[in-house]
């Protein structure tokens, strides 16, 4: 007869009883003034569709007073003609603790944005590392604790997670995109804040979109975030992971049904802002949220 030996598990379970502790933001985001959808880099942009730059302003104004009215601190970058992708800030770099990663674009029409985004940085009182390797900054980089997780598949190369790792002297966790309109880890992860882990340990949490990764990835993603929210199809092909998170407030689609039920569930509370012509773009909140760690 053979004997159990497994150890007792300890579990975590996180329930709205535990408090959400607000943490102060500061963003970088670019007023939507040459917003257009004139060239396809994803599934989502159809140039054959018309798109309203005055609606994409209003909306992208809601979601800057929002972010003032929680007391965030938000800057801007200016507008350059003929870059109507530019307002999807979160491409423009990866910034922790003062130094910034530069962007290098995969596609032509996104290139001149990079030095734009490099020089904002530089004039802001950040270091500036010039990238050797194709990024999409923190499109595909995300902060989750002390670790880097690092997008691949459509936009930013394998090479770029090992250059992000020596810039930053942080472990980088690869993982790999499978669907196309998820082409950006920040559309199919969101980050949101450190939570109690066994131990009293301090632990940052996700949601995530388990169908927009490949098996290896999937395993990795359950491994690390036991206490993750799995977001389901219906929310994620409506951009619900594409939000940002101050610990407390989740700015999310308020398409996002089902994920916003989860979030209430775990004691957040969800912000619900509409950006249905940014999404024509094929982007939403985070995308237009870039996080200026110094
Ligand atoms: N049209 C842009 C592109 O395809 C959208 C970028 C969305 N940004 C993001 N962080 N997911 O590059």
């Amino acid at each position: 007869m053979s004997q159990n030996t497994a150890a007792p598990r300890t579990v975590t379970t996180v329930t709205a009883d535990q408090p959400r502790i607000q943490q102060h933001r500061r963003y970088l985001m670019c007023r939507p003034e040459h917003f257009t959808v004139s060239y396809t880099i994803n599934p989502w942009m159809v140039p054959a569709n018309p798109t309203d730059t005055a609606v994409a302003l209003r909306q992208w104004q809601t979601l800057y007073d929002t972010y003032i009215s929680l007391g965030h601190e938000v800057q801007l970058i200016d507008p350059i003609p003929g870059l109507p992708d530019m307002v999807y800030t979160a491409n423009g770099g990866f910034a922790i603790d003062g130094v910034a990663y530069g962007a290098k674009f995969r596609f032509q029409e996104r290139v001149p944005e990079a030095p734009a985004f490099m020089e904002w940085f530089r004039e802001n009182g950040f270091e500036v590392v010039d990238p050797r390797e194709v990024n999409e900054g923190e499109g595909d980089f995300l902060l989750v604790g002390d670790t880097i997780l690092a997008g691949t598949g459509f936009r930013s190369t394998g090479d770029s997670h090992r250059e992000v790792g020596e810039v930053f002297d942080r472990e980088v966790v690869s993982l790999n995109l499978v669907d196309p309109r998820f082409y950006h880890l920040d559309t199919a992860i969101s980050v949101l804040d450190p939570v109690q882990g066994p131990g009293g340990v301090e632990r940052a949490n996700i949601a995530y979109l388990p169908s927009a990764f490949d098996e290896r990835s999937q395993a990795i993603l359950a491994e690390r975030y036991p206490e993750a929210i799995l977001v389901d199809d219906a929310d994620g092909a409506v951009f619900g992971l594409n939000s940002a998170s101050d610990g407390l407030n989740v700015f999310i689609s308020p398409r996002a049904k089902g994920f916003e039920a989860q979030l209430r569930e775990r004691g957040y509370n969800p912000v619900l802002v509409d950006l249905s012509e940014l999404l024509l773009g094929g982007g939403g909140i985070k995308c237009c949220t870039l996080e200026l760690r110094r």
